[in-house]
């Protein structure tokens, strides 16, 4: 019920022509209604009576209550088609929205296909329920209120008698409206699972076929498949059995009315004609109980859909501001992390106790095995995940004391792999500052390295580059992430293993571009390879999540720990 009523606060800003709509339904089905009515006319008033006035009376009658039945029809059906488009635009755009501000922790939980299952089937869902079928539950009611209308002005008494069957009807329609909600939660679950595992696979395709995978594939595609089937099948087995269950009920009415409708016929207290629309009024309201019946059923999925798209839109936004929070003013860069403990998951320790110092404009490095919790420092700092315990500062203000905005558009982050829009190369770049010159980002081109390859592009700048367009090398994506930083211009620089996926020939292009972009500003670089952070001002050797040791290059070399057994394997050649 809260369900309904907040799917409800999506429509209410399409309340009038809602109204336009619910009119044009009553008046639609108030010309159903009619037909009956002509029946009693004929039987009673025409062949009884043998009145060729009223005969000419009726077939006028009847071309123009179907004309207008056709106009209100046009008006009922665009209304509420539009209404229900506009409501799944709307509750698809605020999912969109939702999902751009979740934090990187729900992304590290759920698949990518789970999450596109929200936006596409969990929202089709509701589009079906609110568009198709609430169409045909608002026809079919009306038609059923006015069938009941007619039906008690025409004999109140079998009416009473044939309203037993309701309750029974309701009975019914709740026990297996909670069945089949239930089992729509299932439909829609097995649903992402597919959702999941094509895009996955599809995503993965390079390794699936390099394994020649593609049978296992196949097969785990089939099992999830089938599973779908099965839940599908579930729902269809209820939905079967809720049509003849209601139908026997309406059986049961209209066997009231043959019975006590006849009885009251012979002993003079109902027309023949009466008894005749009355009957058709009734099984009038057979056929919307069924219907309503069917598309309750179908109603309680798209609420199964509606339950799983209302529970992501109340989850957390874990890392947000808070409510007095400050714009970050622009920064010197001076970075202290103070005594910073942090675990991914509430157990294991990613850091431990981790405390340094960067003043504005050092370069520092951060070394260590796999797993030691570099990239995880890395990630702290744009507040992709808050600490546990310590804090850290940014020309001493504590990142949760400022916007998310104003922090993380001070810091620049290039990756160890980077992505690529769908887009041109130049819009691709001006990712970096949405409002920057054509002049400024192939300014930015030119610093970052990447001007001389861009040109030699089929189309230059103007390439289309992403999934569906120029596949670039590894070394020119760095340089249009390079590029990227560079006309962001933030005071903050983050070098997660920017180069580790280059050769030695790219490596080097790529490294003159980035030693451009860490000139006066604060750089965090993480790399594997030493030879890149010789020159830091500081370098941390991480491991386990704690600081072994830190020193400039000489320094750790004198050290004779951790820093000089790496640097003996490195270069023992
Ligand atoms: N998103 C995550 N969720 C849970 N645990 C994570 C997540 N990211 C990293 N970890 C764990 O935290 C620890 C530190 O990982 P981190 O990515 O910081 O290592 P790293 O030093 O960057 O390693 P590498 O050199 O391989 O990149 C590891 O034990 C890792 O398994
Ligand atoms: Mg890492």
């Amino acid at each position: 019920m809260k369900n309904y009523r907040r799917l409800l606060q999506y429509i209410r800003p399409y309340l009038r022509r809602l109204g336009i709509a619910i009119i044009c339904i009553i008046c639609a089905a108030s010309a159903n209604l009619y037909l009956p009515w002509i029946i009693k006319d004929m039987i009673d008033d025409v062949l009884a009576a043998k009145n060729m006035a009223m005969l000419n009376v009726i077939s006028i009658g009847i071309v123009v209550v179907f004309l207008f039945r056709g106009i209100f029809y046009y008006g009922q059906s665009y209304l509420v088609s539009y209404i229900g488009q506009r409501v799944v635009i709307d509750i698809r755009e605020v999912m969109f929205k939702k999902f751009q501000r979740m934090p990187i922790a729900y992304f590290d939980k759920h698949q990518t296909g789970e999450t596109m299952s929200f936006v596409t089937n969990d929202v089709a869902a509701i589009q079906t329920a609110l568009v198709d079928k609430l169409i045909e539950l608002f026809t079919e009611g009306s038609v059923l209120i006015g069938s009941l209308v007619m039906m008690f002005y025409l004999d109140w008494k079998l009416s009473l008698l044939t309203l037993i069957v309701v309750p029974m009807v309701g009975y019914a329609m709740r026990i297996f409206g909670k069945k089949l909600k239930e089992n729509g939660t299932v439909i829609q679950e097995r649903i992402a699972d597919i959702t999941s595992l094509l895009q996955e696979s599809i995503s993965s395709i390079r390794t699936v076929k390099s394994f020649v995978r593609e049978d296992f594939e196949i097969e785990r595609f089939r099992k999830q498949n089938d599973l779908n089937f099965q839940a599908a099948m579930k729902n269809i087995k209820l939905t079967s059995l809720l049509t003849p269950t209601v139908e026997f009920l309406a059986a049961l009415a209209v066997t009231f009315i043959v019975w006590f409708g006849g009885y009251e016929v012979v002993n003079g207290v109902l027309t023949a004609g009466a008894l005749v629309a009355f009957l058709t009024y009734a099984v009038n309201l057979a056929n919307p109980v069924k219907r309503i019946a069917r598309v309750y059923g179908q109603l309680q999925q798209a609420m199964a859909a509606a339950d799983r798209i209302f529970k992501v839109l109340d989850l957390e936004e874990a890392v947000t501001d808070h409510t007095n929070a400050i714009d970050l003013p622009r920064v010197k860069g001076h970075v202290t992390v103070d005594n910073v403990s942090f675990s991914y998951d509430g157990e294991h320790h990613a850091l431990e106790n981790v405390s340094l110092e960067v003043k504005p404009g050092q370069m520092i490095a951060f070394v260590g095995p796999s797993g030691a919790g570099k990239s995880t420092i890395a990630n702290l700092i744009p507040r992709f995940y808050d600490v546990d315990s310590g804090r850290i500062l940014i020309d001493d203000h504590d990142i949760r004391d400022v916007t998310l905005h104003s922090l993380r558009e001070q810091i620049g982050i290039v990756p160890q792999e980077t992505t690529l829009f769908s887009a041109t190369v130049l819009e691709n770049i001006r990712y970096g500052r949405l409002d920057a010159t054509d002049a400024e980002v192939v300014e930015a081109a030119k610093a970052a390295n990447a001007d001389e390859f861009i040109r030699e592009l089929p189309e230059g700048y103007q390439t289309q580059i992403g999934e569906r367009g120029m596949n670039l090398s590894g070394g020119q994506r760095q340089r249009m992430a390079i590029a990227r930083a560079i006309l962001k211009n933030p005071q903050i620089l983050i070098l997660d293993e920017a180069t580790s996926a280059l050769d030695t020939e790219s490596e080097k292009i790529v490294q003159e571009a980035l030693d451009k972009l860490m000139l006066g500003r604060t750089s965090f670089v993480i790399a594997h390879r030493l030879s890149t952070i010789f020159n830091a001002d500081q370098i941390y050797v991480i491991d386990h999540g704690k600081i072994r040791e830190h020193g400039t290059h000489e320094e750790l070399l004198k050290l004779n720990g951790l820093y000089s057994n790496l640097y003996n394997i490195q270069f023992r050649s």
